[in-house]
């Protein structure tokens, strides 16, 4: 019952180890040999309150990693993200039923722990002494972390001044190796493949497709907690597009199990300014066509995406969308959701924004349901959120602003400010 790799373009398979990709350059899938598994399993550990079944991504054990030995993992744990709702939110974008996963509320603040937890206890079994990876600043903060916990070195390379503060203080502070890199995500991403080739560094960026296995159950988890009814759209931020390809596979899987009946439409949400994958999705050709990226969410500022392969794979099984935003929707749907109470990161609003677009052209019927992910939490960006609010953010207008206002320190100052 060990799953193997299987190369997604000419289906070569590998016994799992130290390799990203097949001989022929192919992206690889993990496949599994499922056992019998049911919705009651995965119900019945709902009220673990410790070990692996407590983590909302050990859950799925049968479904993401079904031979692992339970000694090998590296668990905070992870996952058990909340769904939210709220009228303003519904206002804004059109949808009466439309509900936003939480992945901010992760052990580190964003998704990236549910693929690393699987990712870490994979370089626990295999031995490795030191883990790597490239990183917008969520990834790295993540690997950070797991690898203190696992005693593994850790190196991240990032793209220099381009991560959000709270990633590079969360990466300097749990012990990693910082490597600033003069270039971007896309160039950090090139050299971190070469450098785990040559200098023996276990690579956890979401083109090792056990990171993509973890992934999954933020799909899993959330038809979970809708009862096991799907929704009609699940709505995705799309950078390097692990989670699109994540997604897909998911849903591929919860069939072939016998999970769920329908299948949710995937909508895949870019920026504007750095939006390789859906100029390829609108304009078709052999390859996608790399770019060099722009956009105030950092997270998403990719030119040239690992995973689009799979990640087309998962669009088109899924009848679903590929779509963009621009800064001024992002920061605005940030704005509105960050008014709610809930908050999220710059590029986790793009879900957001999306999906009010697609209402208002049509695509998502306002009767629909639909879930957005939020992928990383308000406190990990603050300097955008500030920014907007003061009005310092170059071609964003400040349509929801909060301003801050100067008061003297007396009480007659004070109701002035709080009459005005
Ligand atoms: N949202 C956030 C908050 C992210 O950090 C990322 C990716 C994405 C969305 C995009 O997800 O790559 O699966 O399409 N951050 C990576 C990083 C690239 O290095 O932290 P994707």
């Amino acid at each position: 019952m060990v799953s193997k790799f299987r190369c997604i373009d000419c289906g070569s398979v590998y016994e799992p180890g130290i390799r990203f990709r097949c001989d022929c350059g192919g992206l690889l899938d993990v496949v599994h040999e499922f056992g019998d598994v049911d919705r009651e399993v995965f119900d019945g550990r709902l009220g673990s309150r410790r070990g692996p079944y407590s983590s909302g991504v050990w859950r799925y054990k049968e479904i993401i990693n079904p031979a692992i030995d339970l000694g090998h993992v590296v668990s905070r744990p992870e996952g058990n993200t909340n769904l939210y709702s709220h009228l303003r939110l519904g206002e804004y974008t059109g949808l009466e039923g439309l509900a936003v996963k939480h992945e901010g509320e992760n052990p580190t603040g964003s998704f990236k722990d549910r693929g690393m937890t699987v990712g870490i206890s994979e370089a626990v079994r295999l031995g490795a002494k030191a883990v790597a990876c490239a990183s917008t600043g969520n990834t790295s903060a993540s690997l950070a972390a797991y690898a203190a916990q696992a005693g593994i070195d850790c190196v991240v390379f990032i793209p220099e001044g381009e991560i959000a503060f709270g990633k590079l203080a969360q990466a300097l502070s749990y012990g990693a190796r910082v490597l600033q890199i003069s270039g971007n995500f896309d160039d950090a991403m090139r050299v971190v493949q070469e450098a785990s080739a040559e200098l023996g560094l276990y690579l956890l960026n979401s083109v090792n497709p056990w990171r993509i296995e973890g992934q999954k159950s933020i799909v899993l988890e959330m038809i979970q907690q809708r009862g096991w009814e799907p929704p009609d759209w699940i709505a995705v931020p799309a950078g390097n597009l692990g989670n699109t390809s994540a997604f897909g596979k998911a849903l591929r899987e919860a069939v072939e199990l016998g999970l769920i009946d329908e299948v949710p439409r995937i909508a895949s949400i870019q920026a504007e300014g750095a939006n390789p994958f859906y100029r390829f999705w609108e304009e078709g050709g052999e390859a996608l066509e790399p770019m060099t990226p722009s956009t105030v969410a950092s997270a998403i500022k990719i030119g040239n995406p690992v995973s689009w392969k799979k990640a087309l794979r998962s669009v088109r099984e899924t009848k679903g969308v590929v779509e963009q935003v621009s800064d001024q929707e992002i920061m605005d749907a940030k704005a509105v959701v960050d008014g709610c109470g809930i908050g999220c990161e710059p590029a986790s609003a793009a879900s957001v924004a999306g999906v009010r677009k697609l209402v208002a052209m049509g695509v998502i019927d306002p009767g629909e349901e639909v879930v957005c992910v939020l992928t990383g939490n308000i406190l990990k960006d603050p300097d955008a959120s500030v920014r907007y609010h003061t009005g310092s953010i170059e071609g964003v207008e400040q349509r929801y602003a909060n301003r801050p206002v100067v008061v003297e320190a007396d009480i007659a100052s004070v109701e002035r400010a709080l009459r005005a």
